[in-house]
């Protein structure tokens, strides 16, 4: 279980994270989501021990973090959002490194590094230049190292940014199968529906505070509880809008070219009856459907962007 209490973090003047709260149970993986600038790099560092908090709580199985770091610093794995420059390491070497880091016995690091480098589909590269990796198979390694000690908590801070969409692919594929791991994750991106697929739950942050939490499913019902229904047609545009204005449960028609959209309380019986009473018209209708809860849609809705 991890508790984030009231947590504050200023950069001089600048408050980067503002009293926010959240708790993640075990076994669940939760999207971190908010344009940039909104602090989820700076929360992620103050979770795995790595950045000083101005004032708050990091719980982790009822310990706090910021004043015992080192006790949680087994408990979690950390993924940064940039990966440095290694020259002349190799893979393996580069796999090694860390382990030594985190005291693993030299016995057991060949079964572990194998292991994690099958994870991250880069067993054919264990003995080539790290710098000579394309961005996704570093993106990889990075995660990789970040199990290298079997943490409970895995942080990974916007896995995906910068790959191209075949290596974005590659890395979610491989994020799900972290799922079957059991193990808690935290993951932050600037896209959210990027992480709808994969998270039991997401948390929205915009200027250093939560905006909205929750399981995924609840967030949606949450901010979509109007139906929205959506008409397409070739002739008669104004005669569908005159019907439209005369239904008791029909709301804010929006009018665009070929197109209409409006907010629905009826049910659909109701919906069907409309359908009816539009095609006894005789108009060329080419399509009638319920817009789907968006996500991208209700986090442009909730946040109005960092930058
Ligand atoms: N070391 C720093 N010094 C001053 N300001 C910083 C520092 N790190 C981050 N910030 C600012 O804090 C805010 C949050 O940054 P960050 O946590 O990196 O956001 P995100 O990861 O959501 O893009 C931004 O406005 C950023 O400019
Ligand atoms: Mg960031």
């Amino acid at each position: 279980m991890l508790e984030i209490k009231n947590l504050y973090k200023r950069y001089g003047k600048f408050l980067a994270v503002n009293n926010l709260s959240l708790s993640i149970a075990e076994g669940e993986i939760f999207g971190f989501v908010g344009p940039n600038g909104a602090g989820k790099t700076t929360t992620m560092k103050i979770v795995a021990g790595l950045l000083k908090a101005s004032g708050g709580q990091v719980l982790i199985n009822g310990i706090n973090v910021i004043s015992h770091p080192g006790k949680l610093r087994e408990k979690i794995g950390y993924m940064p959002d940039f990966f440095g420059v290694y020259d002349n390491l190799k893979v393996d070497e580069y796999m090694d490194f860390y382990a030594g880091m985190y005291k693993i016995p030299y016995k057991d690091r060949p079964a572990i590094i194998d292991n994690l480098l099958e994870i991250v589909d880069l067993s054919h590269k264990r003995d080539a230049y790290v710098d000579s990796l394309s961005r996704g198979m570093k993106q990889r390694l990075c995660l990789a190292r970040s199990l290298i000690h079997d943490p409970d908590i895995l942080i990974l801070d916007e896995p995906a940014s910068g790959l191209d969409p075949r290596a974005r692919i590659e890395m979610k594929e491989i994020l799900k199968q972290l799922r079957t791991l059991g193990k808690t994750i935290i993951i932050s991106s600037h896209i959210l529906p990027e992480l709808a697929e994969l998270c039991t739950s997401i948390g929205i942050i915009e200027n250093g505070q939560m905006v909205a939490c929750g399981k995924v499913n609840e967030i949606m019902q949450q901010l979509t509880h109007k139906r929205i229904i959506k008409i397409r047609l070739l002739d008669k545009m104004e005669e569908l809008i005159r019907i439209l204005q005369e239904q008791p449960d029909i709301h804010n028609i929006f009018e665009k070219t070929d197109e209409v959209e409006f907010e629905f309380d009826g049910d659909d019986i109701r919906l069907s009856q409309l359908l009816k009473q539009i095609m006894e018209k005789d108009v060329l209708l080419t399509a009638f459907h319920e817009k789907e809860g968006n996500l991208e849609d209700i986090f442009m809705k909730i946040t109005k962007g960092g930058e």
